[in-house]
């Protein structure tokens, strides 16, 4: 199979989008988080074909991704009040809300959950599609399972060449980092995994906003969060000061490799003569850069040394979850 990439400049790209989506087919698609491989949630067949194409555990459910009209009364039991207020308030855009499931869709999308995760991304690459297609597209991020999620259409047709046959472009994700996962089944809204929309954004709107984390030995609310994510493909080290960092860089550059640094800007200012990756900043900076320079720095690193940046504000708590996990730093919530 042939494995189109079509920009804005191939008229026709959203129609021809919804007929192999008809087809039973699978499609990438730009979002502003990072790209999403996307099929029919109706149809089992095609929901299969995704968990086939990346890899995926069995046990690790889907996103549903609709348009900004699209009626989703029908896919969900009920939501809260706070719910339909941050639905107002950020949607569309990178926050994915988890409702109880009324079942409509293949029991594949939520792996056996009573429970069904949805999202209206901004993007209007995205919003043109869904629209186009007018169904729920069951979509995870565009990698194979347990590496890096692709922001540009360019990595997603590296995993997929041949697989797919068409890659919706819509440029460079302007968010870089997956949406916010948040339980709306309950009282309160819980955040399964941190993103660009915060629980200081969450909190201000729905009153109150819980983090979940998983106890030791319990099965992850969110079992994407449970298994190891977002590795490159090289050797990692983690330090959270810049002097662990630079002996572990001295001791591959003496032992014949070629290690490479990934820092903030803070930490760059420290390390001038050293081969660095420099994420920036701030949140929404080092958000943006994160996924394009840990694929960058395993493509020509031996070893690649991550230092903790040092800001808090704004997204850093998704940033940090990210990167923590990149470096096999933080266990305990998986995606894929
Ligand atoms: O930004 C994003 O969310 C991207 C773009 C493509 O939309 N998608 C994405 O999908 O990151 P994925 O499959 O890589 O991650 C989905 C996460 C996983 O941690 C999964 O376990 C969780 O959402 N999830 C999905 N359905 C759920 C449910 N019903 N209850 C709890 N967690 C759920
Ligand atoms: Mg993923």
């Amino acid at each position: 199979m042939r494995t189109e990439i079509a920009n804005a400049s191939f008229r026709g790209r959203f129609v021809l989008a919804k007929r192999y989506i008809e087809e039973g087919e699978v499609v990438a698609f730009h979002t502003e988080t990072v790209y999403g491989l996307g099929a029919n949630a109706f149809s089992d067949e095609a929901v299969l074909k995704i968990f086939a194409l990346k890899g995926r555990p069995a046990d690790n459910p889907l996103i549903v991704h609709v348009h900004r009209e699209y009626d989703i009364s029908s896919l969900i039991d009920s939501e809260p009040p706070y719910a339909a207020a941050l639905r107002s308030a950020y949607l569309p855009g990178p926050l994915t809300m988890v409702y109880p499931s009324t079942g409509k869709v293949s029991k594949y999308v939520s792996c056996g959950l009573n429970t069904l995760a949805i999202r209206v991304p901004s993007s209007p690459t995205a919003q043109a599609f869904l629209k186009e297609v007018d169904l729920p597209i069951a979509a995870p991020s565009a990698n194979l399972s347990k590496h890096v999620s692709p922001v540009t259409a360019r990595r997603a047709w590296r995993g997929f060449n041949g697989s797919i046959p068409l890659i919706l472009d819509g440029g460079a994700c302007s968010g870089g980092i997956e949406s916010t996962v948040l339980d709306c089944t309950g009282d309160v809204p819980q955040i399964l995994r941190e993103g660009l929309v915060t629980r200081e954004m969450i909190s201000s709107v729905a009153g109150d906003c819980k983090v979940y984390r998983a106890q030791t030995g319990e099965r992850p609310k969110s079992p994407g969060m449970a298994y190891k994510h977002y590795s490159p493909r090289c050797r990692t080290a983690y330090f959270t000061e810049v002097d662990g960092a630079k002996r572990a860089y001295l001791e591959e550059k003496e032992a014949g490799g070629s290690p490479c640094i990934l820092c903030d800007s803070d930490a760059a200012r420290e390390l001038a003569g050293y081969d660095i990756l420099e994420l920036g900043a701030t949140g929404t900076v080092m958000a943006q850069r994160l996924y394009a320079l840990l694929r960058k720095g395993e493509g020509c690193a031996t070893l690649l040394v991550g230092i903790e940046p040092r800001a808090r504000d704004g997204c850093m708590a998704g940033v940090l979850n990210r990167m923590r996990r990149a470096f096999g730093a933080e266990h305990g919530m998986e995606e894929s």
